[in-house]
């Protein structure tokens, strides 16, 4: 049972923010005149010595150290002597744990969020490197119509930047001060939670205790944001895998973030986004494993919230590291320029010759119609569509006239989309210059988090 109960396996990870936690608490405690401040310095200096053990690695768990906190405050009676026993006046583990895990995840969620924002950066790089880059773009995975390389960089980009907006708004609400709720019913001995707040930096105070000791809204949110950014990170992955297989030959994974099969010499595996595809899997898992364990607990604290740090932990780390392996593919990848260009057809350019009729008066669904018969035309006399001659066009419509030989190039087809968002040259730009503005908005709503005193 003792081994069942025990949750120091994995949250001693929270040591430094539950020695943060423990230092502004006996600050609040002083200044309540539970302490002297004598007693206050001793408590300092001894979770002082507390922290350099973790950070040294000389920290000795005993077998009975139950969690991150029993364990810091045992160790805290060791070396200061009973002083110790007045840290958790007024404190239950149950506001410690969820102040503690708010403290770690605000500082990984600025960790996660620069690097996000790095993916970012280096996709908009991309996308601006190669603007001029003409490739099919797909709908339902057939050839839809020609873009440019960088507007499908920046249609997973401008997904990411969501993501990566979506990441402070949580990051806001984890920035919440729950120390001074007690165990229930809040804090009966004059400590100041306003100070406690302003010890850690928190952005506010929550507003009730019962709800603070037992919401795990910010978990839930944090995790359904790994969850969305995965799905986005995931569908990218497999567009690349595809467009790196030999039927597509657009792009090249790196050696680096490539494998060699064991069996085959000629393969060359996409193992980099494949992991990222399959990581997926395992946030939603963990995304939907913290809504179960929530659904049905009875008010304020059960023990079954001790589930929360193990998802919150796994999460971060594989989000850490999707991200920087994406970045590394991305920033890494090879483009086959000629074999993009080579992929555009003129069936592809079906719509534009539609919309060259628009341009002569002639209503949309009359002009599909009209282009629609030179794509069957087209077919029945076993020619691709801008070999029609002129005369056979006319059979059809009599406003097709010299001039239908413009629809017939890719570039002048792609800068026909001008309208912001398209994929006119003119546009990417306009979105490169959007994705850049928003990445140094960003830059300044999060700048790397003080560490609390
Ligand atoms: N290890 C516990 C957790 O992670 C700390 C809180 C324990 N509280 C309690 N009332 N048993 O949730």
């Amino acid at each position: 049972m003792e081994k069942f109960n025990s949750s120091i396996t994995y949250d001693r990870h929270l040591w430094e923010a539950d020695v943060q936690g423990s230092k502004a608490y006996s600050r609040g405690l002083e200044r309540a005149g539970l302490l002297t401040k004598a007693e206050m310095d001793q408590i300092l200096h001894g979770l002082d010595k507390v922290a350099e053990e973790w950070a040294q690695g000389t920290f000795k768990l005993n077998p009975n150290d139950e969690d991150i906190h029993t364990a810091n405050e045992r160790r805290l009676k060791e070396l200061i002597g009973e002083t110790a026993g007045k840290l958790h006046t007024g404190r239950s583990r149950n506001d410690q744990v969820v102040t503690d895990l708010r403290l770690w995840m605000r500082q990984n969620c600025s960790m996660l969020s620069a690097l996000l924002c790095e993916l970012i950066r280096t996709m908009v790089d991309r996308a601006e490197a190669e603007r001029d880059v003409l490739f099919p773009g797909y709908t339902h995975l057939q050839r839809a119509q020609p873009i440019r390389w960088s507007h499908w960089i920046l249609s997973h980009a401008v997904a990411l930047t969501r993501d990566s907006e979506r990441l402070l708004e949580v990051r806001k609400r984890i920035n919440v001060l729950p120390l001074g709720s007690g165990a229930i019913a809040g804090n009966p001995l004059g400590v100041d939670r306003e100070l406690l707040r302003a010890e850690l930096d928190f952005g506010a105070i929550t507003l009730n205790s019962m709800d603070a000791t037992s919401e795990r809204d910010f978990v839930a949110e944090f995790l359904f944001w790994a969850s969305l950014c995965m799905t986005h990170l995931s569908r990218m992955a497999e567009d690349l895998i595809l467009y790196g297989t030999k039927e597509f030959s657009f792009v090249q994974l790196s050696d680096a973030y490539s494998t060699g099969s064991s069996l085959m010499p000629q393969k060359k595996n996409p193992d980099s986004l494949e992991l990222i595809r399959s990581k997926a899997g395992r946030v939603f898992g963990r995304c939907a494993g913290l809504l179960m364990t929530l659904k049905g607990l009875p008010s304020t604290y059960n023990k079954d919230l001790q589930e929360d740090k193990e998802a919150v932990f796994e999460v971060s780390d594989t989000m850490s590291a999707v991200l920087q392996v994406a970045t590394g593919v991305i920033s890494t990848l090879q483009i086959h320029r000629e074999n993009m260009g080579r992929a555009l057809s003129p069936d592809m350019l079906a719509t534009d010759l539609a919309y060259y009729l628009v341009r002569k008066g002639m209503p949309f669904r009359q002009a599909h119609e009209a282009s629609g018969k030179a794509v069957f035309m087209a077919e029945t006399k076993g020619v691709a569509l801008n070999q029609l001659s002129l005369q056979e066009l006319q059979t059809i419509s009599p406003l097709f006239s010299g001039d239908v030989s413009h629809v017939w190039d890719y570039g002048h087809s792609v800068e026909q989309y001008e309208a912001l968002g398209g994929t006119a040259r003119s546009s990417v730009d306009w979105q490169i210059g959007q994705l850049r503005a928003l990445l140094r908005a960003q830059q300044t709503e999060s700048p790397p988090h003080a560490s609390p005193k």
